[in-house]
């Protein structure tokens, strides 16, 4: 049995409204790899509902960060609370919050979300992966691969496929704030360089996705 923890971007489930159409396709893929025996943890991210839910409270009234972080540490769990309902009877019933915790289930699904201030569910992702054992993580986001710089803001980007947790850290950064769009949160560098956690970037395309579940050459960055 092969156990799979996938960091599921929130830009992923809800870019704007949310993406319906690529839930129904990753469904399908999900069930076919567990019949096979495996299991899939899957943290889900906040997305669109949290960015817009931080932004609206903060033109409201002056709030600090950790009230900012819990608004988005809810978007993830209402995120989650949809991936396990798409997957019923194949999911645990709860949903994970503590990362930490000790996981009692033989369901070949397993959902989590955000679990404290200060971090992203990137971080959350990777303490799970410590707490299973598990060496590999795959984090879905909205581009293909790790740049050298962020190509939302910047031209002339260049991509890399194969990075070190140092190099990794040059780009993202030191600097964590509530709702931070980053490729990866600096917390969760800092933590999977520790643990030495191989993390696998990787765009929002299904068949490259099932492609890396079935062992098949796949477009995405490493970084180990
Ligand atoms: P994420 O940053 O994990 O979701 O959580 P995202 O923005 O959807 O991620 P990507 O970039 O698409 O992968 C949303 C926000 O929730 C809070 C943070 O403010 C974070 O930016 N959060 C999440 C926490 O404070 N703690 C957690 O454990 C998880």
């Amino acid at each position: 049995m092969k156990t799979i923890i996938l960091s599921l971007g929130g830009s992923v489930i809800v870019p704007g409204d949310i993406d319906v159409k690529f839930l129904k396709r990753f469904r399908k893929i999900v069930l076919e790899f567990v019949k096979k025996g495996n299991r899939i943890v899957i943290i889900t991210g906040g997305g669109k509902t949290a960015r817009d839910y931080i932004a609206s409270a903060e033109k409201i009234t002056k709030l600090n960060v950790e009230d900012l972080d819990w608004i988005g540490i809810h978007s993830t769990r209402l995120n989650a609370h949809l991936l396990r309902t798409i997957f019923r009877d194949y999911s645990y019933a709860k949903i994970i919050k503590n990362p930490t915790e000790k996981i009692k289930t033989n369901k070949k699904i397993i959902i989590a979300a955000g679990w404290k201030p200060g971090c992203s569910t990137d971080y959350d992702g990777v303490l799970l992966a410590q707490n299973l054992k598990v060496k590999t993580m795959i984090n879905m986001t909205n581009v293909n691969y790790v740049h050298d710089r962020n190509p939302m803001d910047h031209k002339n980007t260049k991509i890399i496929k194969e990075l070190n947790w140092k190099q990794m850290k040059k780009i993202v950064g030191n600097k964590w704030s509530p709702g931070l769009n980053s490729p990866f949160d600096p917390e969760a560098c800092k933590l999977a360089e520790k643990i030495g956690l191989k993390v696998i970037m990787i765009g929002k395309s299904i068949i490259n996705f099932e492609n890396l579940l079935n062992g098949k050459g796949f477009r995405g960055s490493v970084i180990e």
